[in-house]
């Protein structure tokens, strides 16, 4: 049985995450994945939008993944890895050599990203949607509407 892990904060679930997970489970049996808990994240310095337990349980419910666990310092990778039996530890490729040191324990693979997408990008996304003003938004409805009854 071949085991691999994961981890990341998986905030506001996308295509991106979706990718990778299948990437890694196609790699192995047994797809373990670290989501990184909300006070771990304050000291990143990195704030979700989405709170840890409904993050866990989202990743959770993807069908690739068989068992999450809280990832809430930098430290536990090592001893995940040996309580696991893990085979392959697997990062996406903004994470390029930063976890090397994993190697005496285990496979360590830097996996491509998907290309156009984070949640960093669809947040700002967001902020720049919420920023129109409703005017302006009624607006582009109203023309899709139209475009709409053009095309039926
Ligand atoms: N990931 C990926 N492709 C993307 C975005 C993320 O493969 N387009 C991978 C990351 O490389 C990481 C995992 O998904 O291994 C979890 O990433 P996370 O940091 O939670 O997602 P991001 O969208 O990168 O979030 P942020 O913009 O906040 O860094």
């Amino acid at each position: 049985m071949k085991k691999i892990i994961t981890y990341g904060t998986f905030d506001m679930f996308h295509i991106g995450h979706l990718n990778l997970l299948r990437n890694l489970k196609n790699m192995g049996d047994f797809l373990i994945v670290g989501v990184s808990t909300d006070n771990f994240n304050k000291e990143k310095g990195k704030r979700t939008l989405i709170p840890f337990k409904q993050r866990a349980e989202i990743v959770a419910s993807i069908k690739y993944v068989d068992l999450v666990i809280p990832e809430s310092s930098w430290e536990q990778k090592e001893n995940d890895i040996k309580k696991h039996s893990v085979d392959i530890f697997a990062m996406g490729n903004d994470w390029e050599g930063k976890f090397d040191h994993l190697k005496k324990f285990c496979d360590v693979i830097y996996l491509d990203r998907t290309k156009n997408i984070s949640t960093t990008e669809l947040k700002s996304s967001l902020k720049r949607f919420l920023s129109i003003s409703q005017d302006d938004l009624k607006h582009a409805f109203d023309v899709l509407e139209l475009l709409r009854r053009d095309l039926e």
